[in-house]
């Protein structure tokens, strides 16, 4: 009984439209940054690009058949701003937004509900030319286009997602350079922080006038769960988590930047305007977040060779693998219990605001074995340690609505390019066929049943 999920828990996958969709120059669309971006050699492993994807674009009816057989309850999916509105601001596009027209009818069709992701790091290219979200106008373009997407889908879709993961936008596309456009300039990284933040604000209050008080909107975060590799760490972890979480979620909550030691993380005031934090506080139905790892930190001259990575922002501290952890094939640690102690504390950050868990999920070195047959007990460990942790943290009172696996499909995992498979459904990139992994399954019963299955003997 304990393991139940409450009775209106809404479960889905979720994807977001580069990492998926493919057909890049069909129908009008023009390029987004992620398309120059994976042009610049040594930016993404193998050369990879989205170009093709997984052809998501043309496989609308056979993806949208395959959710079904999953049982979605919804599909979180974002749409991409070039094949909607090509020139990035101005008129919509009939043929591009035809397709999530489409594709929104189908999931009604089949009884699946639509979770729109309005940016989901695609930004044309166009706009970027024009200074992206280094540029305070971005914030007005991205709430037209966003107002845009809900004159054409509004009647349909009940949940929006401004934004996901701006953080990652400014501290990877705008401070270290490793995510498009690939920018190193600590400047323009907190004018970004700003301005995605002011943009959602001003999305929000446009969708929420033409859409009126019955929708849902939020904005998806990714709170870095930062823990100390030692006792003597602890004030190097809260410093860390305050620049990746705070930061965001204080101007959303309270409308006021943290004062944080990091001084250049934090907007300045020649970029905030009179008025724009009460304009980025403007009311949210619920926090959507993404969660995969919690990461431990250290200062660098310490780190004695743990597998350090790079943190932006923070150059004398990393990320480091303590012993004992198991790790994913992004060499993510996996630890479910973070997951429970994350939550409780982010509740108690924002206790009135309901939780959608977004994005959760493992990359897994899977491949089809002589069956056809697809394997993947590791996924589904991961999957059950996940969901059993997020069972209890709403045993201890936290307001979780409903949870998406990251992903529906394998697909184009950022830098990673195709080398990390994120799926419930394997994509055979060379004929594009679809394979259930037996993670899919897995997730079949769980939404079927509403509760983590009993383990199977043997
Ligand atoms: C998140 C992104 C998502 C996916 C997962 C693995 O940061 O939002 O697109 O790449 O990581």
């Amino acid at each position: 009984m304990g393991e139940r999920f409450p009775a209106r828990f809404v479960w889905g996958a979720a994807t977001a439209s580069y990492q998926i969709e493919g057909a890049v120059a069909d129908d009008g669309r023009t390029p987004s940054c992620w398309d120059v971006f994976t042009r610049k050699p040594g930016a993404i492993r193998n050369g990879d690009t989205g170009d093709i994807a997984c052809d998501a674009y043309h496989r609308l009816d056979e993806d949208l058949d395959l959710m079904a057989e999953l049982g979605l309850q919804s599909y979180r999916f974002s749409v991409a701003w070039s094949r909607v509105i090509p020139e990035g601001t101005g008129p919509i596009n009939p043929d591009g937004i035809r397709y999530y027209k489409r594709l929104v009818d189908g999931l009604i069709e089949r009884g699946i509900q639509p979770t729109v992701t309005l940016f989901h790091w695609d930004l044309p290219q166009v706009l970027q030319d024009r200074g992206g979200w280094a540029s305070r106008e971005c914030a007005y373009w991205f709430a037209d286009y966003a107002a845009m997407i809900a004159e054409a889908l509004g009647d349909r879709v009940a949940r929006w997602i401004t934004l996901n993961e701006p953080a990652i936008v400014a501290d990877r596309g705008y401070r270290d350079g490793t995510h498009a456009p690939g920018l190193k300039d600590p400047a323009q990284a907190s004018a970004a922080t700003h301005h995605l933040l002011l943009g959602h604000g001003l999305a929000t209050n446009r969708l929420r006038s033409l859409l009126g008080p019955s929708i849902s909107i939020g904005i998806t975060l990714d709170p870095l769960y930062a823990v100390p590799l030692r006792p003597e760490d602890a004030e190097l972890a809260a410093e860390i988590a305050a620049g990746k979480t705070d930061l965001y979620l204080q101007p959303l909550l309270k409308a006021t930047y943290p004062t944080l030691r990091r001084e250049e993380l934090v907007p300045t005031p020649n970029v905030v305007n009179r008025g724009d934090l009460d304009a980025i506080a403007e009311p949210i139905d619920f926090l959507g977040v993404n969660f995969y790892d919690p990461v431990f930190v250290t200062r660098r001259e310490d780190a004695l060779g743990r597998g350090e990575t790079p943190l932006a922002g923070y150059s004398d501290a990393v990320i480091v693998h303590p012993d004992g952890y198991p790790v994913t094939s992004m060499d993510w640690i996996i630890d479910p219990d973070s997951f429970h102690d994350f939550l409780v504390e982010l509740h108690q950050r924002a206790p009135s605001l309901p939780l959608y868990i977004t994005e959760n999920g493992r990359a897994c070195y899977d491949y089809v074995d002589p069956n056809g047959e697809v394997h993947d007990p590791e996924r589904i460990a991961y999957l059950r340690g996940h969901l059993g942790a997020l069972r209890r943290a709403i045993d201890d009172g936290v307001d979780v609505r409903g949870y998406f696996v990251w992903s529906l499909l394998d697909n184009f995992e950022w830098t990673e390019g195709y080398s990390q498979r994120f799926g419930l459904v394997f994509v055979d990139y060379g004929t594009q066929r679809r394979i259930l992994k037996d993670s899919a399954r897995f997730y079949a019963e769980v939404i079927a049943s509403n509760a983590l299955p009993p383990l199977k003997e043997g």
